[in-house]
């Protein structure tokens, strides 16, 4: 039997206003595994209401002293930490990643918790005397309400970069998790509640983005969005939110490059290579999918990521051999093999992984991880985001020629270089337009680093200091003592 999940509002869990569900599937056999509230607007507008309630009461923020917010949060890290094992394994089931990456994925939302539980007690403003009788001094409150919007790719992390960011700054926060990966985001105000968050404070409902995420966008009860997601819905939520002027937060899509050097150290070069295509089955906004390699080296690095895709062992998250995954939906796979197809027209299939043999996975969503070789920069391939395990060799002569190249996109969020020479690891970082630069290495997205794109990667950045100035507004108080 399906388990019937529920909304979490005002404290209380929930079905939606209309009684409406939705299924939940394990991607990895098309099983229906949960069903979950289709929430809408009369749902959001409960749970909005609630956090603009006890926003406005004051109840949480200034009502909570900040080391008891920061204690809250250290106590959900801990809380994470002891559920640690049964939360990777509802992540690796419901989005079909291999169990080890849920444990990291989960090891890292314990520590998000505990860093931003941390910076709860260090937000501080500024002051300065004008003269011996005027001064001013800089506040900084929280936005307010927030809500956040998230995506399947990493569902728990996802969520929880936001809220514990938040949470610290003391907003109060609705999260709509992706109806494809519900699970975990259900998991989180159990894990809050116990920590001792009070009532009110933090919401979760379900649904669908047209159907429960649009009315949050448009709710003027809501002072902040902060999505991760498409491009193309980055792009509706900035344009619905300007109604009502919200402060919006995007972390979209890429098309990033990785850049490999012939001075580099080749073996971990092209392994790292490999990783920052082919890990979480490709579905990674920062995928290093154009793999630019100097043509001294070409023909190896192009055998190297073929044997590569061929070791990749594909199956069931929960299986501890399995290596790569299912994709998330029928959708997305649909539309990765379409692009595989569109690949295939416009350059070399240079070699494509196997697909389980196991036939209780015959329905699972799974793609072959797939190499195309002497593919051109301007192919529809190497320029729009497939979000599966695709990547296109792309040969270069020159630095002034791979830094054109790769700069020449829409996209702006992430970059690799592999090379052993400083000043031209340094020089080529300077001169990419992305959010973030690896420098020997591609994909890591510690917590206390800044994450965010260039261009039309996003607007504004999570994780580190910075991702908590963004739920922080600044107040100018002046003070004439004359
Ligand atoms: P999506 O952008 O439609 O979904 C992300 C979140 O936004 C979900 O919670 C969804 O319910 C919500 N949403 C959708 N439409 C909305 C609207 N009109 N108003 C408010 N919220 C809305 O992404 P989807 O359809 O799951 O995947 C499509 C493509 O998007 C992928 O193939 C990939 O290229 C890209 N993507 C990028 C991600 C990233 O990490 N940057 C994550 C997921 C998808
Ligand atoms: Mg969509």
């Amino acid at each position: 039997m399906a388990e019937a999940l529920q909304n979490y509002v005002d404290g209380k869990w929930v079905d939606a206003v209309d009684g409406e569900r939705f299924d939940v599937f394990n991607p990895a056999t098309g099983e229906v595994i949960a069903t979950a509230p289709h929430s809408k607007r009369e749902d959001v507008d409960a749970a909005v209401a609630a956090a603009r309630r006890v926003f406005d009461d004051g109840e949480w923020w200034p009502g909570t002293p900040s080391r008891e917010r920061g204690r809250i949060l250290l106590r959900a890290g801990e809380i994470v930490r002891r559920e640690l094992e049964r939360l990777a394994r509802m992540e690796s089931l419901d989005t079909g990643k291999p169990i080890e990456d849920g444990r990291e994925d989960v090891g890292e939302v314990a520590f998000m918790f505990e860093y931003y539980g941390g910076w709860a007690t260090k937000i501080d403003g500024d002051a300065q005397h004008l003269d011996a009788d005027r001064m001013f001094m800089v506040w900084k409150e929280p936005v307010g309400v927030a809500a956040g919007i998230t995506p399947w790719n990493y569902p728990m992390m996802m969520a929880t970069q936001k809220l514990a960011a938040g949470l610290a700054a003391g907003c109060t926060f609705v999260l709509k998790p992706p109806e494809q990966t519900p699970l975990t985001g259900l998991e989180l105000p159990k894990i809050l509640e116990e920590a001792g968050l009070p009532t009110g404070v933090f919401h979760v409902l379900t649904g669908f983005g047209e159907t429960a995420g649009a009315p949050l966008v448009e709710h003027p009860g809501v002072d902040k969005i902060c999505f991760t997601g498409s491009r193309e819905v980055g792009k509706i939520i900035m344009r619905s939110g300007a109604e009502t002027l919200k402060r919006v937060t995007l972390e979209l899509g890429g098309k990033s490059p990785n850049i490999v050097f012939a001075d580099s150290d080749l073996p971990s070069a092209f392994e790292g290579t490999g990783n920052g295509v082919f890990w979480n089955q490709g579905e990674i906004c920062s995928a290093g999918t154009r793999v630019f390699v100097d043509r001294s080296v070409y023909d190896d690095a192009v055998n190297a990521f073929v044997d590569r895709a061929k070791t990749i062992r594909l199956g069931d998250g929960l299986d501890e051999e399995t290596t790569m995954g299912p994709l998330i939906s029928l959708e997305q796979k649909d539309r990765v093999s379409r692009y595989i197809e569109i690949g295939t027209s416009e350059a070399k299939l240079a070699g494509q992984g196997s697909l389980p043999d196991d036939r209780r996975l015959a329905n699972g969503y799974f793609v072959a991880p797939t190499v195309f070789a002497d593919v051109d920069n301007s192919a529809t391939i190497a320029r729009e985001e497939i979000f599966g395990p695709v990547m296109s060799v792309i040969p270069f002569q020159d630095v002034d020629d791979v830094v054109r190249l790769a700069n020449d996109t829409e996209y702006g969020l992430a970059a690799a270089v592999w090379t052993t020479d400083i000043k031209k690891a340094l020089r080529t970082a300077q001169a990419l337009r992305a959010g973030i630069v690896w420098i020997n290495d591609s994909q890591p997205a510690p917590t206390e680093m800044p994450w965010g794109g260039y261009k039309q990667s996003g607007i504004g950045r999570e994780l580190g200091k910075e991702g908590l100035e963004d739920f922080l507004e600044k107040k100018s108080v002046y003070v004439n003592l004359a």
